[in-house]
């Protein structure tokens, strides 16, 4: 279920706003100059995912003049005795508050991840699944959970190929909100 939680940024407990209606949630990221689309699904075990999604992906990648789209996949993999640890480091990577100097455009084909959004006093926590694209303006102050079992794959949009890059922020303000799962389960 897509979500947003908003919350002001001195005080985490505090819910202003907590909604799973789609248009609710793009009006709210609106006012941040973010914006959340939803997009309709393939059939699921697609093998060509970019191409599967190309007439949706186009337009985009030309508005947008993104010059690369890739995909990310996080799987468990049970076999994988270090899979713990590469999860936790994974998670941790994007876990810290941060900006980009280009926006972040992100589209959940499978799976999910909660991004935080710190824009003036607030934090809009929104909790993406499968079908939501979500645009991040640059210089944004956000960060990612992909949560303790990370399970997810996107398309990724860059105008630059180091896009992804984080400047971070050095604020402490994440490990105080509430995680991915711990939004789910309010
Ligand atoms: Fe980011």
């Amino acid at each position: 279920m897509t979500l947003l939680q908003v919350m002001p940024d001195d005080a985490p407990g505090t819910v202003l706003l907590r909604t799973d209606d789609p248009e609710k949630i793009d009006a709210e990221l609106r006012s941040s100059g973010a914006r959340l689309e939803r997009w309709p699904l393939a059939p699921a075990g697609e093998p060509d995912v970019l191409g599967a999604y190309r007439d949706w992906i186009e337009p985009l990648r030309r508005r947008g003049g993104y010059q690369l789209v890739d995909l990310v996949t996080m799987a468990p993999d049970e076999a994988d005795p270090d899979w713990p640890e590469k999860a936790r480091a994974a998670r941790g990577k994007f876990l810290q508050e941060h900006i980009h100097d280009e926006d972040e455009v992100r589209f959940f084909v499978s799976g999910r991840g909660c991004f935080y959004l710190h824009v003036g006093n607030r934090v809009q926590a929104v909790v993406c699944e499968a079908g939501d694209l979500i645009a991040v303006p640059r210089g944004t102050r956000h960060w990612f959970d992909m949560g303790t079992s990370p399970g997810f794959t996107a398309v990724r949009f860059f105008q630059r190929e180091d896009g992804w890059v984080g400047d971070f922020t050095g604020s402490g303000i994440a490990r105080l909100f509430p995680s991915l799962q711990e939004l789910m389960t309010p």
